[in-house]
């Protein structure tokens, strides 16, 4: 039996968008990205997913969303069989314990199952927490754009193998059962 976590990833909805927008404010620390979520969630392109904690209270019914907290947000495009990854951000308050890995596993779970076969996302060379995530998934640098950011910053293109691949898929499956053990162990109490 798989470990019980006091976390669930569902599609982000529109009731979700002033806190899905705050995260983003809060996790970016310079130059959050603009973005028109409302139009976005019109589009069949754009998928977004909503990490939420579920307080003690709430552990034993997890359909209960009204009160989970969201604390972390992801998206993608999929564009033809090309999942292109447009935001994952988690509160400042909970970086660092292993929620933005499980939302970044999340993410490319939901664009395999949508059709994707790669993935691929614009980084910023000075975003280490980042870069360090998208290397751990395999990610490679394929590309760069030149003073793509607001601020002049050039961006880093990244990509991964064919998901696919048996290896890949072994690799994630290795790092979804770590995790789940590391988040079991997260004292959700002490963040009340
Ligand atoms: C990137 C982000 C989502 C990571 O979320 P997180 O919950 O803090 O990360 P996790 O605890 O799940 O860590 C997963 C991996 O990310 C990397 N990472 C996370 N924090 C890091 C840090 N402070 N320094 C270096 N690497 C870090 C590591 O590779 C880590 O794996 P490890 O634990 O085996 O070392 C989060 O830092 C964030 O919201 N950043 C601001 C928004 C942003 O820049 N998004 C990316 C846009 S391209």
């Amino acid at each position: 039996m798989t470990q019980p976590i006091p976390f669930k990833i569902i599609p982000l909805t529109i009731e979700d968008l002033p806190a899905a927008a705050a995260i983003e404010t809060a996790a970016y620390a310079t130059h959050p990205p603009q973005r028109d979520y409302q139009r976005e969630l019109n589009s069949d392109l754009a998928h977004y997913l909503a990490l939420r904690v579920l307080f003690t209270t709430l552990y034993d019914s997890p359909s209960d969303s009204s009160l989970a907290k969201l604390v972390g947000v992801a998206g993608f495009w999929l564009l033809a069989d090309e999942i292109h990854v447009v935001t994952i951000a988690v509160e400042p308050h909970w970086k660092g314990l292993g929620l933005g890995e499980w939302l970044f596993i999340a993410l490319l779970e939901a664009g395999q199952a949508a059709g994707g076969q790669i993935a691929t996302l614009e980084v910023r060379p000075s975003n280490r927490s980042a870069l360090s995530l998208y290397r751990k998934y395999g990610f490679e640098e394929t590309g760069r754009r030149k003073a793509y950011y607001p601020d002049n910053e050039d961006a880093l293109i990244l990509t991964t193998p064919p998901l696919a691949d048996p290896a890949y898929q072994a690799f994630l499956a290795a790092q979804k059962i770590e995790l789940r053990q590391k988040l079991s162990k997260i004292e959700i109490d002490q963040f009340l």
